[in-house]
């Protein structure tokens, strides 16, 4: 049996009851432990703890000091991922953050060299890169089955979150790009590789929102679509907002010379078209593995299977928090890594750039 592996969370929000605290359970087995939750709303912190036998901060640097914690989930606002992973990794905590990782490139430089300075695991949301549907994406694309790569489109998008004004102001961090986007955009980048130039049109499109109930102004873009020239040369397209309330797309679509590849297509979890129009289905018994759906009271869920629950844990590939624990235990590099998750927020930055300016934008970085 592996030695014990104590784990914080930082945030009590709907992410991490969803999905982190259940992960946790069900890593119990391999002595992955969450003992420590904060949370900057002192009861959100002692009602999520107790559900999970953790004990409650209402600070971060509290729970930082908490004893023999090796590593911390950051699971709050945006605005707040780089300075709370930055405290993380000086504290000498492995760190899982959610996406985006920080909202400039300067404070995602600034982790990862921590990081490597400290020789700790720094893992970024999302993981759609380590997907198995992206590794099968890679596998067709290297063996040919769809000749020339020549367009990945990606959407990510719903209704908008129903009850939490934090993500409609800039304030806070909010941005349809970075909550919802950085989905699209991870898969694309997921099996495309790099970007080289980025140009965008942004716009907000609902004026006003109800939110819990009550009116909203919200200050932020809500409907995105980003334009992207990939490193192969292969384009791009990401489609992001929130304004969908319902739609029957793929979350991914690549088009080559001589097929097509369906991913989470509606009813079928991966489909692979050849010239000759013949389908075939690898792994269609997974067919299940969506991992959000948009809905109108939600905004978003996850369906049965997903990632927030079920026999997928038994893969570290299919859980953030699994492949974290892996990587913490073999010294391994995380497959969505700092600089993946840089490339993919110099990709957002400039995106927002284009859309203000009007002009395609270079990118400079690259994972
Ligand atoms: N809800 C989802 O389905 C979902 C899915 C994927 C990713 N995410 C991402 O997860 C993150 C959190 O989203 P959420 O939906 O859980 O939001 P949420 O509003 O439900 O929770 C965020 C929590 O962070 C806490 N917080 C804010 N600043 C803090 C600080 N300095 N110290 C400690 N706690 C602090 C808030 O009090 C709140 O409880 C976001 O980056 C979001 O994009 C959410």
């Amino acid at each position: 049996m592996a030695a014990t592996l104590d784990i914080g969370l930082i945030g009590a929000g709907a992410i991490a009851r969803g999905m982190y605290v259940g992960a946790a359970r069900a890593l119990a087995s391999s002595a992955v432990r969450l003992v420590a939750i904060a949370d900057a709303v002192p009861e959100k912190a002692e009602a999520l703890a107790a559900e999970a036998g953790a004990t409650a901060y209402a600070d971060h640097r509290a729970l930082l000091a908490h004893p023999g914690l090796a590593a911390v989930v950051v699971a709050t606002t945006i605005g707040t991922h780089a300075e709370l992973a930055l405290a993380a990794l000086r504290a000498g905590k492995h760190v899982l953050v959610q996406k985006p990782m920080a909202t400039s490139l300067a404070e995602a430089d600034q982790l990862i060299a921590e990081a490597e300075r400290r020789h700790l695991v720094l893992q970024c949301e999302p993981p759609h890169v380590m997907h198995p549907y992206a590794d099968q994406v890679r596998q067709d694309i290297a063996a040919g089955r769809i000749g020339q790569p020549c367009l990945v489109v990606s959407r990510s998008a719903h209704a908008g979150p129903p009850d939490r004004p934090w993500f409609y102001f800039q304030e806070h961090g909010g941005s349809v790009i970075f909550d919802m986007g950085v989905h699209a955009l991870t898969w694309v980048l997921g099996v495309a590789g790099p970007a080289a130039r980025v140009t965008a049109v942004y716009t907000r499109s609902v004026e006003e929102r109800l939110i819990n109930n009550a009116p909203l102004r919200p200050d932020i873009v809500d409907n995105a679509l980003l334009t992207l020239q990939m490193r192969n040369g292969a384009l791009a397209s990401i489609i992001t907002n929130y304004c969908t309330v319902a739609q029957l797309s793929p979350a991914l679509e690549v088009y080559g010379s001589q097929g097509t590849i369906l991913v989470n297509a509606p009813q079928a979890g991966y489909m692979r078209f050849s010239s000759g129009g013949v389908l075939e289905r690898p792994g269609a018994g997974d067919a299940a593995m969506h991992w959000e759906i948009p809905t109108r009271t939600t905004g978003h869920q996850a369906l049965p299977g997903s990632i927030s629950g079920g026999r997928e844990f038994s893969s570290p590939r299919l859980t953030s928090l699994g492949h974290f624990v892996d990587c913490i235990r073999t010294g391994t590099p995380p497959i969505p890594s700092g600089t993946l998750a840089r490339h993919s927020l110099e990709i957002m930055v400039k995106a927002a750039e284009a859309a203000a300016t009007g002009q395609t934008q270079e990118l400079e970085t690259t994972f």
